[in-house]
């Protein structure tokens, strides 16, 4: 028999954990494909696929090598896919006019998957770093400094031409003053009055872009300078909401966190304070860091994905950039 006066505690809160059933019932966040956005890089040429090295499982694609494995992505219902073209380097400049190249790599990728896929919602990167000599975001003077009113300038035809072959939202990741405000002006005089934009505006000068400036091939460009004069200081974060409360008077429908599993605070601190759509990226870096370690056997992969793209939607994202969103999304499916 039990001693009558053992003490017990009042509450149990491990009694909930005990069953599936009740650990499902009371289960606050769940990933989804809906939540899924899946950034691709691309190449020039036909036929082409090769692997980014630093993106273990991550392949560039030339745009109908895309139009291809974007048949899988759709089946899978992932909603959406952001392009981010590799630019040859022979068509980099110090004006990067490639970037609004109405037959640009970029483009004529926006106009095959549209054309293929009419439902996939297609997201531009509206940036000059891929298409610039010196891999800045933006045109620079004499002394190397990124010019504000110039480069938004560029950005706006850059965004118009894609735009025009048929993106869905554009998404200016280049953290210039003014430029949503200016891109939404000119989209509204063009008539293109549903393309959307994703403003990447709590975007930080991170050391996490690594692989991904290899993959796109603007690092050895940015030969060791750096974005701090444009991209944010990660020891902040009300600057972060300032630039959201920026971006969504200048126009913007859908506001962008990155990277994301350092800066989960600054995801809920957005989605807390201005209740509108919250994206959340998942850097090539984050993204590189967990394959290291699975490839290593630290990490176990399924497991570890599906946490860190869980802790995103706990953050308040509405939705994620994950070079994870295939596999994700074919888990979710039962179909890993
Ligand atoms: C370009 C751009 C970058 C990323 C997305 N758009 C690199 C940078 O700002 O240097 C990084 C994405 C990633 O690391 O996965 N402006």
């Amino acid at each position: 028999m039990k001693p009558v006066h053992r003490a017990f505690p009042s509450t149990r809160p491990r009694r909930m954990r005990f069953d599936d059933f009740s650990r499902r019932l009371m289960r606050e966040n769940r990933l989804t494909v809906d939540d899924l956005i899946y950034p691709v890089f691309v190449l020039e040429g036909q036929g082409q696929r090769d692997h980014c090295t630093p993106m273990p499982g991550i392949e560039r694609l030339s745009v109908d090598e895309l139009v291809k494995d974007a048949e899988h992505w759709v089946e899978l219902g992932i909603p959406a896919v952001a392009l981010f073209p590799v630019t040859p380097a022979e068509k980099k400049s110090l004006d990067a006019r490639e970037a609004w190249n109405p037959d640009g790599l970029a483009q004529r990728a926006v106009h095959a998957l549209k054309e293929r896929f009419p439902q996939l919602g297609v997201i531009t990167d509206v940036a000059l770093d891929p298409f610039t000599t010196h891999g800045q975001d933006g045109i620079i003077d004499d002394s190397g400094y990124v010019m504000n009113d110039e480069t938004v300038e560029a950005l706006v035809k850059q965004a118009l031409s894609h735009a025009a072959a048929g993106a869905d939202i554009v998404a200016p990741s280049d953290m210039m003053d003014g430029r949503i405000g200016a891109i939404r002006a000119a989209l509204e005089c063009d008539s293109h009055t549903n393309t959307k934009i994703l403003a990447y505006s709590a975007k930080y000068a991170s050391s996490y872009y690594g692989p991904f400036r290899h993959a796109v091939g603007s690092a050895s460009n940015l030969a060791g300078g750096n974005k701090f004069n444009y991209q944010m200081d990660p020891a902040n974060s009300d600057e972060a909401l300032h630039e959201v409360a920026l971006d969504l008077q200048e126009g913007a429908d859908m506001v962008m966190i990155k990277p994301g599993m350092p800066y989960l605070d600054i995801v809920h601190r957005v989605k807390t304070e201005f209740k509108v759509p919250t994206f959340v990226y998942q850097v090539s870096g984050e993204y590189a860091m967990h394959m290291a370690a699975v490839q290593n056997g630290w990490l176990e992969e399924e497991k570890v994905m599906m946490e860190s793209l869980t802790a995103f939607k706990r953050a308040g994202a509405d939705a994620i950039l994950t070079y994870y969103a295939v596999k994700a999304a074919e888990l979710l499916a039962g179909r890993a």
